[in-house]
């Protein structure tokens, strides 16, 4: 696995930021704002992590594999998911909405990517992944605040970027496993998966009906990303449109 090469892009997208006017003076409805607060509340929340745990568990494997070189491109990609939550706070902020401190949907997802090993915490991100481009499309298409929406096409251009990182990872970290470990861990990667999803639409349920997702779109869109991606078919991500229209 050439690390190096995630290294190089988490480096060079950084300095390769879509432009965002944060002087725009636009205020939100309160009909916005009942949509998408405590959604993007969770959001902010959830791209705030450090991933101590995760990068420990990452200098854990790099030692026994000599992968040195993905704890380095795995902070990289800490530190982007870091800026998602630094802008969405600093429009938050503008737009004088308090930032949440703890959620329960939040403490979940923590708890799955403490508790068992690398490869959970890799799998548990990708869904949060998966699920964050379903989400950022139809938060862009819930709101005219166009620092809002211009950070929504930073984020979904970023996290298909996030998505082949973790499929990269999880083709390394899976090296050598039997087709019976791979059914078995397939159909539990399924059941967490539907699991996932129920929690977050009831959670965030608001914003994707404000951005025309259904429930049937919402379940149908995942599934179908999900699929492509463990079905080994993440070169077909290509060819997906992830970014909303301007
Ligand atoms: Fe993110
Ligand atoms: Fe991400």
């Amino acid at each position: 696995m050439n690390w190096n090469h995630w290294i190089q892009y988490f480096q060079q997208n950084r300095e390769d930021l879509l432009p965002i006017d944060w002087d725009d003076t636009y205020r939100l409805s309160s009909y916005e704002k009942t949509a998408i607060l405590e959604s993007v509340q969770q959001f902010q929340l959830g791209e705030s992590s450090e991933g101590r745990c995760l990068l420990e568990a990452a200098k854990r494997y790099a030692d026994g594999s000599g992968d040195a070189e993905y704890v380095t491109a795995l902070q990289l990609f800490i530190q982007e998911e870091q800026r998602h939550a630094r802008d969405l706070g600093r429009f938050m902020m503008q737009q004088h909405l308090p930032l949440a401190q703890t959620h329960w949907v939040d403490s979940i997802f923590r708890w799955l990517r403490r508790a068992f090993n690398l490869e959970v915490s890799v799998v548990v991100l990708l869904m949060a992944e998966i699920i964050a481009v379903t989400y950022y499309k139809a938060l862009h298409d819930a709101t005219a605040a166009p620092v809002l929406r211009g950070l929504c096409r930073q984020i979904l251009r970023d996290e298909v970027h996030h998505l082949r990182f973790q499929i990269d990872t999880l083709a390394r970290l899976r090296q050598g496993r039997s087709p019976i470990g791979f059914l078995l861990t397939h159909c539990l990667q399924r059941i967490l998966f539907s699991g996932i999803l129920m929690v977050v639409w009831s959670g965030h349920y608001p914003v994707l009906l404000a951005g025309r997702t259904s429930l049937g779109q919402f379940w149908w869109l995942n599934w179908r990303l999900f699929n492509r991606l463990f079905g080994g078919l993440e070169s077909s991500l290509s060819k997906l449109r992830v970014t909303p229209n301007p």
